[in-house]
């Protein structure tokens, strides 16, 4: 495996590969983004990922510098996958002085996460497009865990003719339905014993679309009542939304959606979403 931290010095150990897997990280690497590389390892004939914690995508009071940063932990996990390039670099190396430009993805950058994080998906956008022309891959992989972010790179890499597949890879999740994230060590026991709630929901609105429920204020409102009687977390947003627009859906003649709620423990945000369909 070679590790690579500038931007030439990838381009030419790239250069030697052909068909190109992708998954681009911010570290602290768990089962979640391993999941990605075997993915990636299944479906291309090498496998490139990215380090790199991107403090375009982070508010000014939100955790880039106290943002869990396990660089060699992470690289003996990568090597143990089978991984071929990773690219770590610093962030002079992607914002040299001068840097100026963004990708605006328009109004699915401005809902859910979007609303509670102003100009995060602008960050994500800009910063995965940047990977994109760095490292060349055929296809990207990205977690489902993250929905409104697969939402925005989809959108960027239509209307921006980007030559690379999406695959976007089911949620991995603790034995108790927890969505795997890094954050989750910041979690206290306490907080730990509540967070399944959320996957507790989302299971609840899923068996209530099963059984024909197609109201969406129905499916919010329990979603909303679960996490609220379950625990002491602060409710961001609970959502039922189309899944190309990310617009809430009220009542009939739709086809399915997105169900996805964050709730805030403390200082630690919580996402967790599922596909109704
Ligand atoms: P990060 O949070 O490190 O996540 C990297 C990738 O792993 C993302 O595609 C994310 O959706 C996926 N992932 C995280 N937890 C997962 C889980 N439990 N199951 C499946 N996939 C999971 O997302 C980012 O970094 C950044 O925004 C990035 C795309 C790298 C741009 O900076």
């Amino acid at each position: 495996m070679e590790v690579l931290s500038t931007i030439a010095d990838f381009r030419a150990a790239r250069a030697k590969l052909g068909t190109l897997g992708l998954v681009p990280t911010m570290g602290a690497l768990h089962e979640g983004h391993l999941g990605l590389v075997r993915a990636a390892k299944a479906r291309c004939a090498a496998v490139a990922a990215t380090i790199f914690v991107n403090p375009l995508q982070f508010g000014p009071n939100e955790d880039f510098s106290r943002y869990p940063r396990t660089l060699p932990n992470d690289l003996k996990l990568l090597e143990a996958e089978g991984v071929d390039l990773v690219f770590t670099p610093t962030v002079d190396v992607l914002y040299p002085a001068g840097f100026a430009s963004r990708i605006e993805v328009g109004p699915i950058a401005d809902r859910l996460e979007g609303a509670v994080r102003p100009g995060h998906f602008a960050g994500v956008a800009t910063v995965v497009a940047k990977l994109f022309a760095i490292t060349r891959p055929d296809v990207a992989f990205f977690g489902q865990k993250d929905v409104q972010q697969t939402v925005v790179i989809r959108r960027m890499v239509a209307d921006l003719d980007v030559d690379v597949a999406i695959s976007v890879e089911p949620t991995a999740r603790e034995a108790d339905g927890l969505a795997r994230s890094s954050r989750n060590i910041y979690l206290d026991a306490g907080q730990r014993a509540q967070a399944p709630a959320l996957y507790r929901a989302l299971m609840a609105a899923d068996s209530a679309w099963a059984s024909g429920e197609r109201n969406g204020d129905v499916l919010r409102d329990m979603m909303r009542e679960i996490v609220e009687a379950q625990t002491d977390g602060v409710i961001d947003y609970v959502s039922f939304a189309d899944p190309v627009a990310l617009e809430e859906i009220d009542r009939a003649g739709h086809a399915g959606g997105v169900l996805s709620l964050a709730v805030r423990f403390g200082t630690t945000r919580l996402l967790d979403n599922h596909i109704l369909s």
